[in-house]
Formats: structure tokens, sequence, C-alpha cells
């Protein structure tokens, strides 16, 4: 799968964006400050309809101006075209095929792995955003899962409501055990994915780390449900988790009452990075848990591409600065599978001659792009 061409409308420092990219090798070469990390924010957007970065969506709105569009044409066996329009006094627009759709509809249209500087908080950062790579992940994949995922949140809603209500007029308990009944169901059933999903992740990761660590590590990924105590390793079949999720609720339930919201279900989950064994949150180096990240991002892709039969796009943000040469190597190899890559850098020389002909390369100055002819 590709991306064909971006056009971006007062987006970020873009008043006005047309490109058409390469199917092959893309390199958006600019200095500090000057917009390329904005045009892979774009192209991120069109797969996850969220950005990677961006903590209020408006941000993304160029500075005194009311929306933002973002548009990109899609090689997926036809060609697609998605659009997210973005505006300061009126709802998010997503639209495939100039259809409007809905979010858990739209994602898996389109397919990414992002590599970016930010890549470290993945195994230092909160169990919340690990839960989102785990939703997104599995979402841009499988169709059913999106429709688990909305499904839960709902249902979250409507329990917590209830416990709510409860928890100040001492009634509606009955109506509680219905809730219940869903919550501990579609609950169950979204956390056999993720189990699955982190299972298979991890097998590609063992593999792809061992030889980034020139055999020196042993990478695992475990998954961590929320009944889960000191990182231990269970059974992740259905009737298992779905016993410890009703255990766990029956135990807990008490305390929802008095606090007036759900305690327990995979709202509360996370995994774990182990490298020889320890938890590379607590115990592993700066370098070790960024080549821990990089063989978990490089597995992505071929989880992905196991998944859906194609490879998502790469996008990698100034990413070659970070990388000693063994890694650099190693990423680079995957140019070879001829997946569409698109990178960013502030140094050309980074890169090969002999790679740099075989590219699309595009100057970026403050919000203006320019393409080497
Ligand atoms: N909403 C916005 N409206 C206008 N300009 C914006 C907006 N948001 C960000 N910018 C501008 O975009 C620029 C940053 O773009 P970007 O992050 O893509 O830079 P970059 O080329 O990736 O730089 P670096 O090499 O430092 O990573 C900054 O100059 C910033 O002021
Ligand atoms: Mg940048």
């Amino acid at each position: 799968m590709n991306i064909k061409s971006l056009k971006l409308r007062n987006f970020r420092n873009y008043k006005q964006l047309d490109l058409e990219f390469a199917p092959h090798i893309n390199i958006l070469v600019g200095n500090n400050a000057q917009g390329k990390t904005n045009i892979l924010e774009a192209i991120y957007l069109l797969a996850a309809a969220k950005s990677f970065r961006a903590s209020k969506e408006s941000e993304m709105i160029k500075h005194n101006e009311i929306s933002s569009l973002i548009s990109g044409k899609i090689q997926r066996d036809a060609v697609h075209k998605l659009e997210i329009t973005i505006s300061n006094i009126a709802v998010k627009s997503i639209k495939c095929n100039t259809k409007e759709t809905q979010q858990k509809e739209f994602v898996g249209n389109f397919n990414v792995v992002l590599f970016s500087p930010e890549d470290l908080s993945l195994i230092k950062g909160s169990p919340g955003q690990r839960r989102r790579f785990m939703d997104l992940e599995i979402s841009q994949v499988n169709a059913g899962y999106r429709s688990l995922l909305a499904d839960y949140q709902k249902i979250l809603v409507h329990r917590n409501s209830l416990l709510k209500d409860i928890a100040h007029k001492n009634k509606y308990e009955k109506m509680l055990e219905v809730w219940d009944e869903q919550l501990i169901e579609v609950g169950t059933r979204l956390m056999v994915q993720r189990a699955e999903m982190i299972y298979k992740l991890g097998l590609l990761s063992r593999l792809i780390h061992r030889k980034l660590s020139n055999n020196q590590e042993e990478l695992i990924l475990r998954y961590s449900p929320f009944y889960a105590e000191n990182n231990e390793q269970l059974d992740y079949d259905y009737q298992t988790i779905k016993s410890r999720f009703s255990y766990a609720l029956a135990e807990e339930k008490p305390f929802e009452l008095l606090r007036g919201y759900s305690l327990v279900g995979p709202q509360r989950d996370d995994f774990i990075f182990l490298i020889n064994q320890l938890d590379a949150k607590r115990y592993a180096s700066q370098g070790q848990q960024r080549t821990a990240v990089l063989s978990c991002r490089l597995a992505e892709l071929e989880y992905m591409k196991s998944e859906t039969g194609r490879y998502p796009v790469i996008l990698l943000d100034d990413v070659m600065s970070e990388l000693d040469e063994l890694r650099k190597k190693y990423l680079l190899k995957l140019l070879d599978k001829k997946v569409q890559t698109i990178i960013t850098t502030t140094d050309i020389s980074d890169f090969e001659p002999e790679l740099l002909q075989n590219a699309s390369v595009f100057f970026v100055e403050s919000g203006q792009v320019t393409e080497r002819r």
C-alpha cells in the first residue's frame, strides 16, 4: 500500500501544499522548524484519524485560521481518497471517498508505522500510551476490534454513570448486573485480542532484537492485563480471562459502589518490555530502550504484513541521527523491501549517493516544499 499524494490547506505552517510521493523512497530535507515533521503528522493523521503529538486537535490548524484540511490519495488495490477537516467552529469531519464516515470505519483504510525520536516513551511512558499503541495496532488490521473497542467504551460510560447514580441514590443496583455482564463479555473479547497481538508482535520483535543486539539480548514483550501482579506470565484464553475478570469485578464491586466508577477492566491494561528477563522501563539503558523500541517498530511492519497481506507505509522522523552504524544499516536494509518510506532529515549526507539516486527528494523551507528535479 502507498500514499500517492497529499494535499494540505491551513495545516500547521502550511498555507497550501500539494505533494506527489514516489512509490518507494521519499526524503524530506530541511533545517529545524521548517515543517518536515508536520508532513509526517498529516500522513499519520490519515491512517490513525488522530495526531501522534497534538494534545488538542485545534493546535494543528494554522495560526489565525479557522479550519484545516488534510487529504490524501491512497493506493490499495484501487485508489482511495481520505480526507479530514479540523475546525475551530465545527466538529471534525472524516471522509473516505467523499463519504462522511465514523472513525472506526476510517481507520484501517491506510496503515502506517512511525518511528520518531519520542518513541522511547513507548517504554518509559504511561500505561495509557501503551494501551493506545495496542488499540491502534490492532485497529489498523482488524475491523472487528474497532467495533469492540467502541462498544466497550460505550458500556464503560453507561456503567460509570449508573455507578454514580447508585452511589448518590442507593438504587438501581439490579440494573448494574446487566452492565456487569456486558463489561465482562466485551472486555474479555478485547483482552483476548490484545494478548494475541502482543504475543505475535513479541515473537517478531525477539528475532529482530537478537540481530540488532548482536545476539547479546533477549527481548520479550509481555501482555499485562489489569489483574496481573508482578509481571507474571499468565494464560490468555477466553475462559481464563473471563473468570479472572469476573472474580476481580466481584472483589472490587464494593469499592466501585463507594467511588462511583469502574475500577477493573481492560481500560487498566498494560504490556511490558523485558530485556534479558528484566523490566526495560526500570533497568534498561537509554540505548537498550531505543533498540528495543526499534525492534518493536520493525516487528510492527511484519505484523501488519502478516495480518493484511500488505506492508504499511513507513514514516521515519529524524531517526538517522539517533542510531549507530549497525542499527542504521539494518534500518536502511528495510528499504530494499520496496516498502514506501517517507523519511525526514536535516542532513542529506546521512544517505549514500546510490540511495539518493533512487529517491524522491523534497526540500522543506518555512512551509514551502520544492522537489529536486
Ligand atoms: N498551528 C500552527 N500554525 C502555524 N505554524 C505552526 C503551527 N504548529 C506548528 N507550527 C510551526 O511549524 C514549525 C515546526 O514544524 P516541524 O515540527 O514540522 O519542524 P521540523 O522541520 O520537523 O523541525 P525539526 O528538524 O526541528 O524537527 C514551527 O516553526 C512551528 O512554529
Ligand atoms: Mg521534526
